[in-house]
Protein backbone atom coordinates (compact mmCIF):
# COMPACT_ATOMS: atom_id res chain seq x y z
CA UNK A 1 0.00 0.00 0.00
CA UNK A 2 1.10 3.39 -1.09
CA UNK A 3 1.43 6.14 1.95
CA UNK A 4 2.44 9.37 0.11
CA UNK A 5 3.01 12.49 1.48
CA UNK A 6 0.08 14.88 0.29
CA UNK A 7 0.96 18.20 -1.26
CA UNK A 8 -1.90 20.79 -1.43
CA UNK A 9 -2.42 23.60 -3.21
CA UNK A 10 -5.83 26.02 -4.05
CA UNK A 11 -4.19 25.42 -7.53
CA UNK A 12 -0.48 25.12 -9.70
CA UNK A 13 0.98 27.33 -6.94
CA UNK A 14 1.81 24.29 -4.86
CA UNK A 15 3.79 22.48 -7.82
CA UNK A 16 7.04 25.04 -6.96
CA UNK A 17 7.35 23.54 -3.83
CA UNK A 18 6.51 19.89 -4.39
CA UNK A 19 9.59 20.68 -7.03
CA UNK A 20 12.13 21.82 -4.50
CA UNK A 21 10.36 19.25 -2.46
CA UNK A 22 11.09 16.42 -5.00
CA UNK A 23 14.37 17.52 -5.45
CA UNK A 24 15.43 17.04 -1.94
CA UNK A 25 13.71 14.21 -0.86
CA UNK A 26 13.30 11.73 -4.24
CA UNK A 27 12.83 8.56 -2.06
CA UNK A 28 9.63 9.14 -1.08
CA UNK A 29 6.06 9.14 -3.05
CA UNK A 30 3.64 11.87 -3.48
CA UNK A 31 0.16 12.43 -4.04
CA UNK A 32 -0.52 16.17 -5.19
CA UNK A 33 -3.95 17.70 -5.24
CA UNK A 34 -4.55 21.35 -6.83
CA UNK A 35 -8.04 22.59 -5.72
CA UNK A 36 -7.86 23.87 -9.13
CA UNK A 37 -12.16 24.14 -9.76
CA UNK A 38 -12.14 26.81 -6.66
CA UNK A 39 -8.90 28.84 -6.89
CA UNK A 40 -8.00 30.89 -6.09
CA UNK A 41 -8.28 31.37 -2.44
CA UNK A 42 -6.78 34.76 -1.85
CA UNK A 43 -9.95 36.82 -1.63
CA UNK A 44 -11.64 34.74 0.23
CA UNK A 45 -12.93 34.99 3.79
CA UNK A 46 -11.24 32.24 6.07
CA UNK A 47 -14.66 30.36 6.63
CA UNK A 48 -14.44 29.49 3.00
CA UNK A 49 -10.63 29.16 2.83
CA UNK A 50 -11.36 26.83 5.42
CA UNK A 51 -13.74 24.76 4.77
CA UNK A 52 -12.31 23.95 1.17
CA UNK A 53 -8.94 23.14 2.57
CA UNK A 54 -10.33 20.58 5.06
CA UNK A 55 -12.30 19.21 2.01
CA UNK A 56 -8.71 18.62 0.26
CA UNK A 57 -7.17 17.70 3.38
CA UNK A 58 -9.44 14.85 4.42
CA UNK A 59 -9.29 13.16 0.65
CA UNK A 60 -5.69 13.72 0.84
CA UNK A 61 -5.74 11.63 4.16
CA UNK A 62 -7.96 9.16 2.70
CA UNK A 63 -5.38 8.70 0.10
CA UNK A 64 -3.54 7.52 3.09
CA UNK A 65 -1.60 9.75 3.51
CA UNK A 66 0.38 10.41 6.55
CA UNK A 67 1.23 13.63 6.11
CA UNK A 68 0.26 16.49 4.44
CA UNK A 69 2.31 19.41 3.58
CA UNK A 70 -0.22 22.88 2.81
CA UNK A 71 2.09 24.73 -0.22
CA UNK A 72 -0.16 27.58 -0.43
CA UNK A 73 0.37 30.21 1.70
CA UNK A 74 -3.18 31.58 1.94
CA UNK A 75 -4.34 28.04 3.68
CA UNK A 76 -1.46 27.98 5.62
CA UNK A 77 -2.17 31.38 6.93
CA UNK A 78 -6.61 30.91 7.43
CA UNK A 79 -6.91 27.36 7.86
CA UNK A 80 -3.98 25.43 9.23
CA UNK A 81 -4.59 26.12 13.09
CA UNK A 82 -8.04 25.85 12.78
CA UNK A 83 -7.62 22.38 11.12
CA UNK A 84 -5.05 21.24 13.53
CA UNK A 85 -6.65 22.79 16.61
CA UNK A 86 -10.42 21.42 15.62
CA UNK A 87 -10.22 18.81 12.95
CA UNK A 88 -6.91 17.02 13.35
CA UNK A 89 -7.36 14.61 16.71
CA UNK A 90 -10.91 14.23 16.20
CA UNK A 91 -11.05 13.46 12.61
CA UNK A 92 -7.93 12.24 11.68
CA UNK A 93 -6.16 10.63 14.71
CA UNK A 94 -1.93 10.57 14.43
CA UNK A 95 -2.01 11.71 11.26
CA UNK A 96 0.00 15.82 10.40
CA UNK A 97 -0.33 18.77 8.52
CA UNK A 98 2.61 21.10 7.91
CA UNK A 99 2.24 24.65 6.44
CA UNK A 100 4.97 27.05 4.67
CA UNK A 101 4.40 30.41 6.95
CA UNK A 102 6.60 28.39 10.12
CA UNK A 103 9.55 27.26 7.87
CA UNK A 104 9.76 30.20 6.13
CA UNK A 105 9.24 32.84 9.04
CA UNK A 106 11.92 30.64 11.35
CA UNK A 107 15.05 31.51 8.97
CA UNK A 108 13.67 34.59 7.03
CA UNK A 109 15.28 37.20 9.60
CA UNK A 110 18.65 35.78 8.98
CA UNK A 111 18.73 36.78 5.13
CA UNK A 112 18.70 40.57 6.51
CA UNK A 113 21.54 42.59 7.05
CA UNK A 114 19.36 45.78 7.75
CA UNK A 115 16.39 43.82 9.53
CA UNK A 116 14.04 45.22 7.44
CA UNK A 117 11.76 42.77 5.48
CA UNK A 118 9.26 43.07 2.70
CA UNK A 119 6.19 40.51 2.36
CA UNK A 120 5.20 40.08 -1.37
CA UNK A 121 1.64 37.83 -0.96
CA UNK A 122 -2.21 37.69 -1.73
CA UNK A 123 -4.60 39.46 -0.14
CA UNK A 124 -5.96 36.82 2.91
CA UNK A 125 -2.29 36.42 3.71
CA UNK A 126 -1.74 39.56 4.00
CA UNK A 127 -4.75 40.18 6.22
CA UNK A 128 -4.09 37.01 8.37
CA UNK A 129 -1.62 39.30 9.87
CA UNK A 130 0.68 35.37 10.15
CA UNK A 131 4.14 36.32 8.67
CA UNK A 132 4.01 40.00 11.02
CA UNK A 133 3.27 37.32 14.09
CA UNK A 134 5.44 34.93 13.15
CA UNK A 135 8.65 36.48 12.47
CA UNK A 136 8.39 38.67 15.54
CA UNK A 137 8.74 35.43 17.32
CA UNK A 138 11.78 34.40 15.58
CA UNK A 139 13.52 37.59 14.90
CA UNK A 140 11.98 40.32 17.28
CA UNK A 141 14.26 43.13 15.91
CA UNK A 142 13.61 42.47 12.24
CA UNK A 143 11.06 45.17 11.07
CA UNK A 144 8.08 43.57 8.54
CA UNK A 145 6.29 45.25 5.64
CA UNK A 146 3.50 43.75 3.74
CA UNK A 147 1.96 44.02 0.19
CA UNK A 148 -0.77 42.53 -1.27
CA UNK A 149 -0.68 41.65 -4.94
CA UNK A 150 -4.11 40.48 -5.86
CA UNK A 151 -3.44 40.90 -9.62
CA UNK A 152 -0.37 38.27 -9.51
CA UNK A 153 -2.49 35.00 -9.06
CA UNK A 154 -4.49 35.55 -11.55
CA UNK A 155 -2.35 36.65 -13.89
CA UNK A 156 0.34 33.80 -12.94
CA UNK A 157 -2.79 31.16 -13.69
CA UNK A 158 -3.81 32.20 -17.03
CA UNK A 159 0.14 32.55 -18.28
CA UNK A 160 -0.29 36.35 -18.63
CA UNK A 161 2.57 37.07 -16.25
CA UNK A 162 5.09 37.53 -19.49
CA UNK A 163 4.09 40.87 -21.06
CA UNK A 164 3.27 44.53 -20.05
CA UNK A 165 0.32 44.19 -17.80
CA UNK A 166 2.00 41.82 -15.44
CA UNK A 167 5.43 44.07 -15.79
CA UNK A 168 2.67 46.85 -14.51
CA UNK A 169 1.56 45.38 -11.53
CA UNK A 170 4.58 44.20 -10.46
CA UNK A 171 6.16 47.02 -10.80
CA UNK A 172 3.28 48.77 -9.21
CA UNK A 173 3.14 46.55 -6.05
CA UNK A 174 7.13 46.63 -5.42
CA UNK A 175 6.75 50.73 -5.58
CA UNK A 176 4.12 50.06 -2.71
CA UNK A 177 6.31 47.48 -0.50
CA UNK A 178 9.40 49.93 -0.58
CA UNK A 179 7.44 53.39 -0.23
CA UNK A 180 6.19 51.57 3.42
CA UNK A 181 9.98 51.22 4.47
CA UNK A 182 13.01 52.30 2.17
CA UNK A 183 15.52 50.23 4.19
CA UNK A 184 14.39 46.94 2.88
CA UNK A 185 17.19 44.94 1.90
CA UNK A 186 15.34 41.37 1.45
CA UNK A 187 11.55 40.39 -0.32
CA UNK A 188 10.39 36.99 0.64
CA UNK A 189 7.80 35.67 -1.71
CA UNK A 190 5.18 34.62 0.31
CA UNK A 191 2.59 33.22 -2.63
CA UNK A 192 4.24 30.06 -3.73
CA UNK A 193 3.17 30.93 -7.39
CA UNK A 194 5.07 33.80 -7.03
CA UNK A 195 8.69 31.80 -7.88
CA UNK A 196 7.02 32.42 -11.58
CA UNK A 197 7.66 35.83 -12.00
CA UNK A 198 10.82 36.03 -9.55
CA UNK A 199 12.90 37.03 -12.36
CA UNK A 200 10.20 40.14 -13.29
CA UNK A 201 10.57 41.47 -9.96
CA UNK A 202 14.47 41.53 -9.77
CA UNK A 203 14.33 43.41 -12.95
CA UNK A 204 12.47 46.22 -10.88
CA UNK A 205 14.78 46.18 -7.90
CA UNK A 206 17.59 47.88 -7.11
CA UNK A 207 20.54 45.00 -6.76
CA UNK A 208 21.22 45.06 -3.35
CA UNK A 209 17.63 43.81 -2.56
CA UNK A 210 17.34 40.19 -2.54
CA UNK A 211 14.31 38.06 -3.48
CA UNK A 212 14.02 34.35 -1.40
CA UNK A 213 11.13 31.71 -2.92
CA UNK A 214 10.28 29.52 -0.23
CA UNK A 215 10.33 25.86 -1.96
CA UNK A 216 14.33 25.24 -1.10
CA UNK A 217 13.07 26.39 2.61
CA UNK A 218 10.18 24.19 2.78
CA UNK A 219 12.25 21.41 1.60
CA UNK A 220 14.94 21.58 4.07
CA UNK A 221 12.35 22.57 7.00
CA UNK A 222 10.54 18.87 6.00
CA UNK A 223 13.79 16.92 5.67
CA UNK A 224 14.76 18.41 9.23
CA UNK A 225 11.10 17.40 10.33
CA UNK A 226 10.80 13.68 9.03
CA UNK A 227 14.94 13.21 10.43
CA UNK A 228 13.20 14.14 14.25
CA UNK A 229 9.63 12.26 13.49
CA UNK A 230 10.49 8.85 13.05
CA UNK A 231 7.23 8.01 13.89
CA UNK A 232 5.87 9.82 10.33
CA UNK A 233 9.02 9.01 8.14
CA UNK A 234 8.53 5.00 9.04
CA UNK A 235 5.17 5.13 7.76
CA UNK A 236 6.34 6.59 4.75
CA UNK A 237 6.38 4.42 1.31
CA UNK A 238 9.25 4.81 -0.49
CA UNK A 239 8.95 4.26 -4.26
CA UNK A 240 9.39 7.58 -5.87
CA UNK A 241 6.13 8.14 -7.49
CA UNK A 242 4.49 10.94 -7.83
CA UNK A 243 0.68 11.37 -8.42
CA UNK A 244 -1.33 14.80 -9.49
CA UNK A 245 -4.92 15.22 -9.31
CA UNK A 246 -6.84 18.29 -9.91
CA UNK A 247 -10.65 19.42 -9.12
CA UNK A 248 -11.23 20.89 -12.49
CA UNK A 249 -10.15 19.63 -15.39
CA UNK A 250 -6.94 17.20 -15.64
CA UNK A 251 -6.37 18.76 -19.57
CA UNK A 252 -5.89 22.38 -18.48
CA UNK A 253 -3.87 21.28 -15.44
CA UNK A 254 -1.76 19.15 -17.63
CA UNK A 255 -1.49 22.01 -19.89
CA UNK A 256 -0.61 24.75 -17.23
CA UNK A 257 1.57 22.36 -14.81
CA UNK A 258 4.38 22.06 -16.77
CA UNK A 259 5.74 26.22 -16.56
CA UNK A 260 5.30 25.32 -12.37
CA UNK A 261 6.74 21.91 -12.37
CA UNK A 262 9.29 22.43 -14.88
CA UNK A 263 8.46 18.94 -16.39
CA UNK A 264 5.47 17.78 -18.11
CA UNK A 265 2.81 16.24 -15.56
CA UNK A 266 0.10 13.52 -15.86
CA UNK A 267 -3.06 14.51 -13.73
CA UNK A 268 -6.26 12.89 -12.87
CA UNK A 269 -9.79 14.99 -11.94
CA UNK A 270 -11.15 14.28 -9.00
CA UNK A 271 -14.47 15.71 -7.43
CA UNK A 272 -14.43 16.25 -3.78
N1 LIG B 1 -0.52 29.77 -4.03
C1 LIG B 1 -1.32 30.37 -3.01
C2 LIG B 1 -0.45 30.96 -1.92
O1 LIG B 1 0.66 30.57 -1.74
C3 LIG B 1 -2.22 31.47 -3.47
C4 LIG B 1 -3.10 31.18 -4.56
C5 LIG B 1 -4.52 31.61 -4.31
O2 LIG B 1 -4.79 32.78 -4.07
O3 LIG B 1 -5.32 30.71 -4.41
O4 LIG B 1 -0.88 31.83 -1.21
Amino acid sequence: MQTPIGVFDSGYGGLTVLKEITKRLPQYDYIYLGDNARAPYGNRSYETVYHYTLQCVDWLFKQNCPLIILACNTASAKALRTIQQNDLDKKFPGKKILGVIRPTTEIIGDHSKTNHVGIMATNGTVQSRSYLIEIEKFSADTKVVQQACPMLVPLIENNEFENEAADYFIKKYITELLKQDDEIDTILLACTHYPLIKKQIEKFLPKDIIVIAQGEIVAASLEDYLKRHAEIEQQLSKNKSIQFYTTDSAEEFNDHASIFYGEEVKAEHVEL
